[in-house]
């Protein structure tokens, strides 16, 4: 049985493939959504600070078999709830019952099962209170298919797209998992300049400078806003530790510059107080300007944008945007290597642009396309 799994969009399972193995996780077993992986705990406290990919990480606990609630309740008793959960922090169970078999258990008698296993467990003071209303409660998930369970406990806590900095104020921000999938995706590692056009909310750019100066990009979290911190088995000092030496590693400046601009100037404002709360502003070059009249900062570097879509935008001012877009890229950018990311409804077409790459994700429900151009 693997100690640890950490879930991604399945499309994007690769890159988090080769970020685990980046963070010297080589035994790996990769699964629809999840990759279930061994390494020791410092190493696996990191990837809770470095991982900028994954949506969630989670300890397995246990792996039993479970052909009815019998069994369930029976090999619950199995497991020493103490030394996972500790008296004040409450929890809540969230089942996964992936198939026939395991949706005939039913749900509710899942939980039940596991929150009077909880309740009689041999805790020193009082067993933690079972919590479906709170904020960050502990999360067990038992996964169940084949008729085998595998019970698993939330480490992140919130999920790891939220890195901290979010500032409210753009309608349409990319999931800064997504942004850091799109960078990796284009091979951006600080080796040359990098300009976001319509940088909205600037998650991209944002990412890209965590990115650039090898910060972690999860650093900046508040103290105990990760559940594993407030597990029985939570080793503070080591966590302190790895904190200080990811710290220790950030470099002190950019080796090549990064842009970003937008047309509207309030979302440039949303952007710089990110990138302020990041603690990357001082970095970034920011400009209120349109893509149409913006002449490139440099001779070369990689152009990555998120284009905007037709939803609050009307449909004749989107393919106007569009064919002047692609004008603009063979004009003024014919020496630089390119990302859109578009959603796949969008007028791709008008942008008249021959990707070298082309790589089909998610933002949220919207499916959209990631065209490479190097
Ligand atoms: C989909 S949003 C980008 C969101 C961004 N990736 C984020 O995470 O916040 C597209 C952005 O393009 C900007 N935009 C639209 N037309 C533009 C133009 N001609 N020049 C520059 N920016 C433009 C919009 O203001 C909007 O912020």
């Amino acid at each position: 049985m693997k100690q640890w799994m950490a879930t991604s969009p399945h499309e994007t399972i690769d890159i988090l493939e080769a970020e685990l193995h980046q963070i010297g996780i080589h035994d790996q077993e990769k699964q629809h959504r999840a990759i279930l992986f061994d390494c020791d705990l410092e190493t696996a406290y990191r990837a809770h600070y470095q991982l900028r990919t994954a949506s969630r990480l989670q300890r397995i606990i246990s792996k039993f078999e479970v052909n009815d609630l019998n069994e369930l309740e029976t090999n619950l008793k199995s497991i020493h709830w103490p030394d996972w959960l500790r008296h004040h922090k409450g929890f809540i169970i969230r089942p996964v019952l992936s198939d026939d078999d395991a949706v005939a258990l039913g749900e509710e008698s899942v939980i039940n099962s596991f929150v009077s296993s909880i309740q009689n467990a041999p805790f020193e003071k009082h067993p933690p209170k079972y919590t479906p209303d709170a904020d960050n409660p502990i999360t067990l998930v038992p996964f169940v298919r084949n008729n085998i369970c595998v019970l698993s406990v939330d480490t992140a806590g919130k999920a790891l797209h939220k890195r901290g900095w979010r500032v409210n104020g753009h309608p349409a921000v990319l999931k800064e998992t997504l942004a850091a999938t799109i960078l990796m995706m284009a091979g951006y590692d600080g080796s040359e300049t990098l300009l976001d056009p319509m940088c909205g909310s600037g998650t991209v750019a944002i990412e890209a400078a965590y990115i650039a100066l090898n910060k972690a990009p999860l650093i900046h979290r508040s103290k105990d806003d990760f559940a594993l911190e407030h597990l029985a088995n939570f080793d503070r000092q080591l966590w302190r530790k790895i904190g200080d030496q990811l710290r220790a590693k950030k470099k002190q400046d950019l080796d090549h510059p990064i842009y970003a601009s937008d047309i509207n100037e309030k979302f440039v404002e949303v952007a710089r107080k990110g990138a302020l709360r990041a603690r990357v502003e001082k970095y970034m070059n920011f400009e209120t300007n349109s893509f149409l009249d913006l002449d490139p900062p440099t001779e070369a570097g990689l152009l990555i944008t998120n284009l905007p879509y037709g939803e609050r935008i009307g449909k004749d001012y989107l393919n106007s945007l569009y064919s002047s877009v692609g004008n603009i890229l063979k004009e003024k950018y014919s020496n630089w290597r390119i990302a859109l990311l578009v959603p796949v409804k969008a007028p791709i077409h008008l942008l008249d642009f021959k990707p070298t790459k082309e790589y089909r994700l998610s933002n949220g429900a919207l499916p959209v396309k990631l065209l490479i151009k190097d």
